[in-house]
């Protein structure tokens, strides 16, 4: 699959976005060793913090269906600015991906990519809990 076919099953994902809060919608589509793709989007609540971010909502779709090989993800949002993952979702993704590649999309279909460790170079890892 191509960064570019990526991104658009991430454009696809961010139209079922429940973000009447911020009013900012995200999607996400996480590309699998095996090449099957998984698409989250986020779902905000009247609670603030019980948000749930569209990169962790792909990350539970791929591994409830028993996917743990995850190696590339596009995030995007409806905003001009490239749409990077928060600090929380970095940590998620690590957890599976210790060599992901992260696209950041913006509205326009631009995108920048990183391999996850640029974005967090000292990440909290398997290794942290010997
Ligand atoms: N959001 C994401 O979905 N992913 C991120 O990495 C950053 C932020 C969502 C959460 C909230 O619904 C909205 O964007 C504004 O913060």
């Amino acid at each position: 699959m191509t960064d570019r076919d990526l991104i658009d099953r991430a454009m696809d994902a961010m139209k079922h976005s429940y973000s009447p809060y911020s009013r900012f919608p995200v999607g996400a589509a996480i590309e699998c060793a095996n090449g099957k793709v998984f698409t989250g989007c986020n779902i905000e609540n009247a609670a603030f913090s019980c948000t749930l971010c569209a990169e962790r909502t792909a990350v539970a779709a791929a591994v409830s269906a028993g996917q743990r090989d995850l190696r590339r993800i596009a995030i995007c949002s409806s905003s001009m600015n490239y749409c990077f993952p928060c600090g929380t979702c970095l940590q998620v993704l690590y957890e599976f991906a210790p060599q992901f590649e992260i696209l950041c999309v913006r509205a326009d279909g631009r995108y920048v990519s990183y391999p996850i460790t640029d974005l967090l170079p000292a990440p909290f890892s398997k290794d942290s809990l010997t």
